[in-house]
């Protein structure tokens, strides 16, 4: 293979990068932003590519979830404490229920990119450049709003830091104290409720047992471990928070703990696998239908050669009537490898679907997204993508059980969620119909399960990895 630097990548053909007009201001943006510190620490990454190595060995079990797409007017401690709370939540009932300690990733302090389809996108009758995620352009239906601006890079790098920071001082200061109630109220009334409201009894019990024992640290109870993670799309950016760390001897991306690539951008002789093959991090690839056995061996040879433990996880992602014949042939030949690899299931981008919904002509003057307003009167019909609650559980379930029958273990899930009581996907015990979508449909991409779904999913999910 070729020597790797962080920009080799720029040899390669590089897949949905937006094209800035003015290269000097690109330029300068990047300049500034290498000259700034690093968001994580290379000790914080080691860590978690041995929790990793653990998850991959079915000692733990990964959580991974968030936003689609982060977007910066939500950089709120409301919506970041209600994402940190949400996924706290879940990975209590995962680990009471699973009988494994949980290891959480949020997709939040920089998922702020997003690969598109096409180039442009139809926005109320106009064709106009489509929305790459606000480290890109805007959300807003304008030309303005949709041209590609390098001052992007920066503000992007500062909610992720503002976001980590308020993360950062949550994790310190006792957020996850399961001896603090108000800090794991519940998202609404709703049918996990009783059940969650159990295991939160059962566990309290147990850990006041275990501390009169003298078993366990409070201070230990009341630290959480809690790591960021993106998809590495933009990758002017990804190389700008690229740094050698000489006490290690290796280059590491300190823009998040971990980064993915996408089911869009893992060709083999691509610019993203380029990238991700040289630093130390943790990685995750996005793993569709598309994907062959052939290709599958070859990415790991690429960007796992030493075949290391906690390096690579695979997320898998067919929806739920293609997992059944596409998951077998690639798990075996990944196992034909020997890549001691990890296997999540994101049972989201697979099960997608469009439907129509009815909108208040506010929620028409905000482009694509559709906002709580109830009124029926005067709505126009406006189609959305939304993703059944059923289908979701459907993947993971087949999932949970092919792994089983090849001799293989699921060791994560990745989904994308929200604190926030949202509308978006359909089903769950709040029943959520399609009429229901409009009344709080509010992301800036794909749709996300909300507090009361993914509560109701990880006990689902619990349920599961007790086989
Ligand atoms: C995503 O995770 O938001 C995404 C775009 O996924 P995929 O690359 O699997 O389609
Ligand atoms: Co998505």
């Amino acid at each position: 293979m070729t020597p790797w630097n962080p920009h080799s990548w720029q040899r390669f053909p590089a897949q949905q990068q937006p094209a800035y007009d003015d290269p000097s201001e690109l330029e300068a943006a990047l300049a500034r932003l290498r000259r700034l510190p690093p968001l994580v620490v290379p000790e914080e990454v080691e860590r978690l590519r041995g929790l990793l190595a653990d998850a991959a060995s079915g000692r733990r079990f990964l959580l991974q979830g968030g936003d689609c797409a982060e977007q910066f007017k939500d950089c709120t401690p409301e919506a970041i404490e209600g994402k940190l709370r949400v996924l706290l939540q879940m990975s209590v009932v995962l680990a009471h229920g699973g009988r494994r300690p949980v290891v959480r990733i949020g997709r939040i302090a920089g998922q702020f990119a997003k690969p598109r389809s096409k180039p442009t996108e139809t926005v109320q009758g106009r064709e106009l450049p489509s929305y790459r995620g606000d480290l890109v352009n805007g959300l807003e239906a304008s030309e303005a709003a949709r041209r590609a601006d390098p001052g992007r890079l920066l503000e992007a790098y500062f909610h992720a830091s503002a976001t980590l920071n308020h993360l950062r001082a949550l994790a310190a200061g006792g957020f996850a104290d399961l001896h603090h109630p108000e800090r794991w109220e519940l998202p609404g009334e709703t049918g996990s409720v009783p059940a969650y409201r159990r295991t939160l009894d059962q566990v309290r019990e147990s850990l006041d047992f275990l501390e009169a024992l003298g078993g366990v640290q409070r201070e230990a109870l009341e630290r959480i471990d809690f790591f960021t993670s993106h998809e590495a799309l933009l990758l002017p950016y990804e190389e700008a928070l690229t740094r050698w760390v000489g006490g290690a001897s290796a280059y590491y991306n300190l823009g998040a703990h971990t980064l993915w690539i996408g089911e869009r951008t893992r060709q083999l002789d691509g610019a993203h696998v380029e990238y991700l093959r040289g630093i130390r991090n943790p990685l995750g690839v996005k793993v569709g239908p598309s994907a062959t056995p052939e290709h599958l061996a070859d990415l790991l040879a690429k960007l796992d050669p030493d075949r290391e433990p906690g390096r690579l996880t695979l997320i898998t992602r067919f929806g739920a009537a293609k997992i059944q014949e596409a998951l077998p042939p690639l798990l075996k030949a990944v196992q034909a490898t020997g890549h001691p690899v990890l296997w999540s299931c994101d049972p989201m981008h697979g099960n997608g679907v469009s439907v129509q919904v009815g909108l208040s002509p506010e929620q028409e003057a905000e482009g694509h997204r559709a906002k709580g307003v109830a009124q029926r009167a005067s709505r126009t019909m406006r189609e959305v993508k939304t993703r059944d609650f059923g289908a979701i559980l459907s993947e993971l379930r087949q999932a949970f059980e092919i792994h089983r029958a090849h001799r293989s273990h699921l060791g994560g899930v990745h989904i994308e969620l929200t604190g926030e009581p949202v509308t978006e996907c359909t089903g769950g015990s709040e029943n959520l119909s399609e009429a229901d979508l409009a009344k709080a449909y509010e992301t800036g991409c794909d749709p996300r399960l909300n507090g009361t779904q993914s509560l109701e999913m990880a006990f689902l999910i619990a349920e599961m990895m007790r086989g």
